[in-house]
């Protein structure tokens, strides 16, 4: 269906659109394996319920059964009718019909409608026509009322699951006449009440799935007969009282599901009576008490999760017995004492999170055994001692060849001892656990050096190493980190100047370097991290002037430089920093005038105070002289006497660009003034398509000045508004985060040209631009409005995904690439979007995509290099573009591949890109590559239902 569009897609996109027939190649294999099971299933099926005596009057139970399934589904909604076309009067034999088997004797044995999208109650379904039923699975559809009373009459019926309906009222007694039920799933209703006794008659029940259904009161002690149940689970059930002791008689347990409930009192040493149990939740409630060193005997289990409840005692040495444990999750509660040494035994463990508790004494060495541990969370306790060496390298503990294995493929991703009395240094030897994502060590009393060997972990996202006594430089490895987002090394005592390399954390979202001793000018690669949004330097001895780079980081809300020496003025290029709301610049010898954003409009004096002769509008600070900015002779003797070591050449080649700078500024400022001067329009109101003035007012008002509650949605460069203007139409206002000093600020002019020719495309995919006003206040950007919202808030809403379908999913990769493709080919010169995201696709009614947000818009000039600072939204960038900063129509297409992905899987892929299309798949330490695609589709769709594309 792609492709009889051939001619009007371009080749670019072609490579994304072939990826669609894989797509459905991998449909149609699981729509196969389908099918094989099913014919795998009916034999057994027929051959087990299928006997002699049933043969017998057969044709009768075949119309009885055929009317009663049509009787009761016209009871059900018109939708759900259709979707049950085939099951029509005209056949005597229902065993053809969609969702029903039959035996050998064509009497109906299973009803499979999960998923089907139905919706209606039971109450006209008449299950005494059903001798011969063994399923019932209507899980995950609409239907509701009470679950009927003659359910009770389905003897042979082995499997219900009613699961994720919307079933209401209590469980009739009747169930408990199910003497044959196996599986009985009731999760996700609203059922009410507490647990029937009833259920604990059925003693046949192999597998109970509760969680979630609305019961509540307490587990009632007959849990203990249904001796043959191997899964229960009770998962936020609102249920109080104590876990009865009766639950030791439960021994084919393999899983025991009691999680986030109001359950208290101690945990029954009957407990460890479970030898099968695999799993085992108790988290989330107020169970108190110790923790039985019974759980010793669990010889099988593989996952503990006891977190969140109020647990005190200390951790039963036993734990060391559990061979096959993987997951041990004891944070949160009041535990105390030293982790058991045995924990080293536990060779299996893939994560231990014991955070949060009153855990003492010192991290047992024996964890470096744990040759599998990913996850080793151990914050907010009293730990004390060093952090022991083997848990970056086991050179020590184990011999020979293992060991030099283990030290290239430590398993740990995440260690986190914040927040406890560590003492000593930070091993070097953590360099060698080069998969770790996340290292904090926080709030200590780590003292030393920070090793420079920490420059190997090129994975880490995350680096808390502040409030310690650690001394000495920061290395320049540290500027290897490319993935580095959160860099913490505050509260120290670190020295020496700040690297220049940390100016390479492209990606660093935070960076916190405050109460240290570092020295020297801040150096101007810091500029670089232009994904930066916070960035705190205060409290250290930094001089010089703020580099200009700085103004760069476009999205930096938090600016922290106060307690320093820092000198000079603040650069103009500060007027760049759009997205700051927050700026500290006390307590330096800065001068000058502030710079001309809301930041430093809204700044209190707290923040500015003691500085030597900064001016500005602000109450407390002196006003600045009339003309003060873009002054070269002013500066330029500034520079002069201040700064005297500064290397003469250097000065005078920034003053030559200062000066050219600014000439350019004032030429073009002049050319537009004349330009406006040409113009009938309002000097300070260029509308185009409307009467500006007019429909600006119309705007203000409609929207209450900008009132919050018309707020509809907040981008990097501005807040949207919806307004109805008094003519009926509702559109879509973009108020611009820009303050403009009574005319259009540069920034709006040098976009001029973009927003009039976009004004002018006119393409059933792109949110149409109405017009644009610049006003003394606000300048606004007017746009049709969408009702349906943007794509990225309906992937993430879990109802209204559903309700993106396979086919609307599919049409709204076909919009976007038709698009694409006017915008790339059909205009000239062509326009590059440069920030297609699921954020920017909005839908109308129909589902229909819409791309908006041209804030970034480049059209492409074909005589300038089309060189730029970089944009677009992190993700969905093409890698490339963030070194070579060149701007094409490739830019565009990388990001529609992401987002055609983000369609399919239901979220952003994520990492799945770079695992799917990374060389490096020699390393020893390869994670899985071989992912099937059904594990990655958006779970919340039915596959099955991608056949209706
Ligand atoms: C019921 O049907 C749903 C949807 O087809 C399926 O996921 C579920 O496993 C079925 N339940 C049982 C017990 O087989
Ligand atoms: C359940 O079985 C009991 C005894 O066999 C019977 O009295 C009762 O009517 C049955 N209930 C239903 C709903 O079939
Ligand atoms: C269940 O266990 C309790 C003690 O844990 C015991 O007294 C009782 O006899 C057991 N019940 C059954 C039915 O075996
Ligand atoms: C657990 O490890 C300790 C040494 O740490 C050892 O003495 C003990 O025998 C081990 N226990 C089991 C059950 O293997
Ligand atoms: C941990 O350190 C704090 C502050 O230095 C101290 O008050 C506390 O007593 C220490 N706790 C232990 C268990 O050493």
């Amino acid at each position: 269906m792609v492709s009889s569009r051939g001619n009007s897609i371009s080749n670019q996109l072609l490579p994304f659109l072939g990826f669609l027939p894989v797509f459905f190649f991998h449909v149609l294999v699981l729509v196969h394996s389908f099918q094989i099971s099913a014919s795998v299933f009916f034999p057994t099926t027929q051959a087990s319920f299928a006997s002699l005596s049933e043969v017998t009057n057969e044709t009768a139970a075949n119309g009885r059964e055929a009317n009663a399934l049509v009787k009761w589904k016209h009871s059900l909604d018109n939708q759900s009718q259709a979707l049950l076309s085939s099951w029509s009067n005209g056949s005597t034999t229902p065993c053809n019909w969609v969702g029903i088997l039959c035996n050998y004797s064509n009497s109906v044995t299973h009803i499979n409608l999960g998923n089907f999208g139905l919706r209606g109650t039971f109450n006209s379904l008449n299950f005494s026509s059903f001798p011969n039923l063994n399923t019932i699975n209507v899980s995950t559809n609409s239907f509701y009322g009470n679950i009927p009373h003659q359910m009770g009459e389905l003897r042979k019926l082995q499997i219900l699951d009613l699961a994720s309906n919307k079933f209401y009222g209590s469980l009739p007694k009747s169930i408990g006449n199910l003497s044959r039920l196996s599986y009985l799933a009731l999760a996700y209703n609203n059922l009410s009440g507490s647990i029937p006794s009833e259920i604990f008659q059925l003693t046949s029940l192999l597998d109970a799935q509760l969680q979630n259904s609305g019961f509540s009161g307490s587990i009632p002690r007959e849990v203990g007969i249904l001796r043959n149940l191997l899964t229960l689970n009770l998962e936020d059930c609102k249920l109080t009282g104590s876990i009865p002791t009766t639950i030791g008689n439960m021994t084919n347990f393999v899983y025991l599901n009691l999680a986030s409930n109001q359950l208290s009192d101690y945990i029954p040493r009957e407990i460890g009576n479970l030898t099968n149990l695999l799993f085992l939740s108790l988290a989330n409630n107020q169970l108190s008490g110790y923790i039985p060193q019974e759980i010793g005997m669990l010889g099988n289990i593989q996952r503990i999760y006891m977190g969140n409840n109020s647990l005190s005692g200390f951790i039963p040495k036993e734990i060391g017995m559990l061979r096959n444990l993987s997951e041990l999750d004891l944070s949160e509660n009041y535990i105390y004492d030293r982790i058991p040494g045995t924990i080293g035994n536990l060779s299996n463990l893939y994560a231990i999170f014991l955070y949060a508790n009153n855990l003492s004494g010192s991290i047992p060495e024996e964890v470096g055994k744990l040759s599998k541990l990913s996850f080793l969370q151990l914050l907010s306790n009293n730990l004390t001692g060093p952090i022991p060496v083997s848990i970056g390298n086991l050179t020590e503990l184990l011999s020979g060849e293992l060991s030099s294995k283990w030290a290239q493929c430590s398993n740990l991703t995440s260690l986190k001892v914040s927040n406890n009395n560590l003492s000593g240094s930070i091993p070097p030897e953590i360099g060698e656990a080069t998969k770790l994502v996340e290292l904090y060590l926080s709030s200590n009393h780590l003292s030393g050096e920070i090793p420079k060997e920490l420059g190997r972990l090129v994975l880490l996202n995350e680096l808390q190493i502040s409030d310690n006594r650690l001394s000495g430089k920061v290395s320049s490895k540290f500027g290897l980190l490319e993935d580095l987002t959160l860099l913490d090394l505050a509260a120290n005592n670190l020295s020496g100047s700040i690297p220049k390399q940390l100016g390479g954390l492209i990606k660093l979202l935070h960076l916190n370097l405050s109460k240290n001793q570092f020295e020297q000018s801040i150096p101007s690669e810091i500029g670089h991290m232009i994904f930066l949004r916070t960035l705190d330097l205060a409290g250290n001895s930094l001089i010089g002037r703020i580099p200009s780079s700085l103004g760069q980081m476009q999205r930096l809300e938090t600016l922290n430089l106060s307690h320093n020496n820092l000198s000079g003025s603040l650069p103009s290029t500060f007027d760049g920093l759009l997205s700051l709301t927050s700026v500290d610049i006390s307590y330096n010898h800065l001068e000058g005038s502030l710079p001309n954003i809301v930041a430093f409009h809204n700044a209190t004096i707290e923040a500015l105070r003691n500085n030597n002769g900064l001016c500005g509008n602000i109450s407390d600070l002196v006003a600045c002289p009339k003309i003060i900015s873009h002054h070269p002779q002013s500066r330029r003797r500034k520079n002069v006497t201040l700064i005297v070591l500064f290397p003469i050449l250097g000065t005078l080649i920034a003053m030559f660009l200062l000066f050219g700078i600014s000439y350019m500024l004032y030429r073009s400022a002049r050319k537009t003034e004349n330009h406006h001067l040409e113009e009938p329009i309002q000097n300070l109101f260029a509308v185009w398509s409307y009467d500006g003035k007019i429909v600006y007012e119309n705007i203000v008002e409609a929207t209450e000045e900008f009132d919050s509650k018309y707020c509809i949605g907040v981008g990097g460069c501005g807040s949207v508004y919806k307004a109805e203007l008094p003519t009926g139409q509702v559109v879509a206002v973009k108020k611009l985060h820009l303050e403009t000093d009574g005319g259009m600020s540069s920034i709006l002019k040098s976009f001029t040209a973009e927003i009039r020719a976009l004004t002018e495309i006119r393409h059933r995919n792109i949110v149409k631009l109405f017009g644009f006003c610049s006003h003394p206040q606000h300048s606004l950007l007017v746009y049709e409005h969408l009702e349906g919202g943007s794509l990225d808030k309906i992937l993430k809403s879990v109802e209204k995904a559903i309700a993106l379908d396979w086919d609307r999913r599919i049409n709204i990769v076909k919009g976007v690439a038709n698009a694409l493709y006017y915008m790339h080919h059909n205009c000239s010169p062509p326009i590059i979007h440069r920030d297609i995201s699921s954020k920017n696709i909005l839908l109308n009614l129909d589902y229909e995509a819409h791309i908006s947000d041209f804030g970034m818009t480049k059209i492409l000039n074909p005589n300038s290099s089309n060189l730029t600072l970089f944009a677009g939204t992190f993700g969905y960038s093409a890698p490339e573009l963030a070194y070579t900063m060149k701007v094409n129509e490739k830019c565009d297409v990388y990001s529609y591949g992401v987002l055609t992905l983000e369609v399919v899987l239901g979220q952003h892929p994520g990492d799945l890109i770079s695992s799917l299309f990374s060389p490096s798949s020699s390393s020893v330490c390869s994670t899985a590559r071989n992912l099937l695609l059904k594990y990655v589709l958006d779970q919340r769709l039915s596959h099955s239902n991608m056949f209706n594309c």
